[in-house]
């Protein structure tokens, strides 16, 4: 398939639950928001008070085909423990929009689930893991109810690629957060993704705000770019056995972690890529700079997605360029990981 430049992405976070307590996660920790939850313009939380329901969601979909929108990656929360998921899944492909489903992997060990994904013909599933050592990942991944982790994830991950046995589809990814403390999961993680028989492998620098507890503990530094250097220059240089960002990646994560803002000349925030949040609400993009530079979000609630994302002006310049939104390349030239023509 040719990529179309006019072509829409979006980043859709479905639901706010999830089943894990990632301690670093964009949208907080339900322990914090209990007493006190986020209000300002765009504040995510894993409490889903204001979720959009199975109704005014699949009414947006309807409005999908003919559309530009021409691929979904289906993130959250977590959204393969939200029962009616793969309703919504049915009816995005039924509109012949592309699915991608990102997910902690762990419901992947309910084998309906999977006939499901490989029924409904789901182009990909990228799944999150933040390192070999079961001990590192599921210290800053863990489960809410205290069972499940690293073991787990690599089973849902087996199951899904046995289940489809020797079709190509869906594509299967593993994708690793990097911190000041696993930054040779750039390595490793692509070594593991292999060892399973995953197809593409993305390691994506943390973003978290200043002012959060694990900053200076887990934030990347100017201080750590020689590392961070040194280790994609050998995965790249490796010739690694699964697919990879696109060339371009390395030192685009490289420059958001040694300035704290940049340049996009020519962004795709708000022309080929759009984010949705659970109660519906749609921005460029997830970066909290370009959200906070917003005005009010529009919303899926009730819209049509022929006018909500209508014909593109061009590609306009970004000066809110930071490891917030650095993880939008790999989804943007996810056509390499699907085996398409992608624009250089
Ligand atoms: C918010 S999760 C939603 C989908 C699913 N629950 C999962 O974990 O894959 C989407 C991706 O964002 C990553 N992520 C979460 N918080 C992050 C942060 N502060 N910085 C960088 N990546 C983060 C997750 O590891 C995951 O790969
Ligand atoms: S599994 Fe995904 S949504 Fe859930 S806490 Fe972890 S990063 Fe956040």
């Amino acid at each position: 398939m040719t990529a179309d430049l006019n072509a829409v992405t979006l980043l859709w976070a479905l639901r706010s639950p999830c089943n894990l307590g990632c301690r670093y996660c964009y949208f907080g920790t339900i322990e914090e928001h209990r007493g006190a939850i986020p209000q300002h313009s765009g504040a995510l939380s894993h409490l889903a008070r204001t979720d959009l329901d199975l109704a005014a969601i699949t009414a947006f979909v309807r409005t999908l085909p003919g559309s530009r929108v021409q691929r979904i990656f289906i993130a959250g929360g977590e959204p393969l423990i939200w029962p009616p998921v793969m309703e919504v899944v049915a009816a995005i492909k039924a509109a012949g929009v592309q699915v991608i489903l990102c997910t902690n992997g762990i419901p992947l060990n309910r084998p309906e689930l999977v006939d499901m994904i490989i029924n409904l013909g789901v182009d990909a599933v990228s799944v999150s893991l933040d390192s070999p050592d079961a001990d590192y990942n599921d210290t800053w991944r863990p489960a809410r109810n205290g069972i499940h982790g690293h073991h787990d994830v690599i089973s849902g991950i087996q199951a899904l690629i046995a289940a489809r046995g020797s079709s190509s589809s869906p594509r299967v990814g593993l994708y690793s957060v990097i911190t000041r403390l696993n930054i040779d999961v750039v390595r490793t993680g692509a070594a593991l993704a292999s060892e399973l028989g995953c197809d593409y492998f993305v390691p994506q620098p943390i973003a978290l705000d200043r002012g959060h507890a694990l900053h200076t503990q887990l934030s990347l530094t100017g201080g750590d770019a020689a590392a961070m250097s040194e280790a994609f220059t050998q995965l790249y240089r490796s010739g690694a056995p699964v697919r990879l960002p696109d060339p371009s990646y390395p030192a685009r994560v490289v420059d958001s972690i040694t300035h704290q803002q940049g340049f996009v000349s020519g962004c795709f925030g708000g022309t080929n890529l759009f984010f949705i949040e659970p109660d519906g609400s749609v921005y460029d993009c997830p970066s909290s700079l370009k959200i906070a530079a917003s005005a009010a979000a529009r919303t899926i609630r009730g819209a049509d997605a022929h006018a909500l994302f209508a014909a593109p002006g061009p590609c306009t310049d970004c000066a809110l360029f930071s490891r917030d939104c650095v993880n939008m390349w790999p989804l943007m030239g996810f056509g390499r990981f699907l085996n398409e023509e992608v624009p250089t």
